[in-house]
């Protein structure tokens, strides 16, 4: 059962929305332009304000729809948190559109949300606050993923598996924020509302 919950939620994961979004409103790829990430923050870019928090909230929509669908197969939790790995996978390295998607912010949102919304919110909470002041969004993304299940394990009222499979999730959004980690520590990372940024 969790294989047939694995293979939707990859399939669910590689809808690319910023990519569809920008197809349809710019008729661009958004892959090229930006930071050629076809994610929220680059929609910003490429859109603005609307179509960027449409995005965020549709990726993140992907996140809880293929967890509720675990749960709604009564898969083991291990299963249930791996599908959330596995729709990732799916906006990271989208089946549609050539294995090139975005970084796995939004959607990592909606499937740590759905898993475990307290330790969500609080890291939320604070990675909102480390973007207002910085203005770095990839810094504020990595502090919310890193954050969640540190925050998950400390109040030690979640599966051990959660926590298990949320650290493969941060070790792949560190590294598909490898390029955002290099910028920040050369100071050279865009600034969220800086032109071109
Ligand atoms: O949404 C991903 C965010 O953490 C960074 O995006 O486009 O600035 O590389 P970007």
């Amino acid at each position: 059962m969790f294989i047939l919950s694995f293979i939707i939620a990859y399939l669910i994961g590689s809808v690319s929305f910023s990519y569809l979004m920008t197809k349809k409103i710019k008729k661009v790829d958004i892959r090229k332009y930006g930071s050629g990430n076809a994610g929220a923050t680059n929609t910003l870019r490429v859109l603005g304000v609307g179509p960027a928090i449409c995005v965020l909230l549709l990726d993140v929509l992907k996140g809880v729809v293929v967890i509720l669908l675990a749960r709604a197969m009564h898969l083991e939790p291990w299963a249930v948190a791996a599908t959330g790995l596995i729709a990732i996978i799916g906006h990271n390295f989208p089946i549609f559109y050539g294995f090139k998607g975005g970084k796995g912010v939004a959607t990592t949102i909606g499937v740590f949300a759905t898993l475990s919304f307290l330790p969500t919110l609080i890291a939320a909470i604070i990675a909102i606050i480390i973007i207002l002041i910085t203005r770095f969004v990839s810094l504020g993304s990595l502090v919310l993923i890193i954050l969640t299940p540190i925050i998950s394990w400390l109040l030690g009222s979640f599966p051990l598996s959660y926590i298990y499979i949320d650290v493969l999730i941060v070790l792949l959004a560190l590294w598909q924020h490898r390029a955002n980690i290099k910028r920040l520590i050369r100071g050279e990372e865009n600034k969220l509302g800086k032109k071109g940024a």
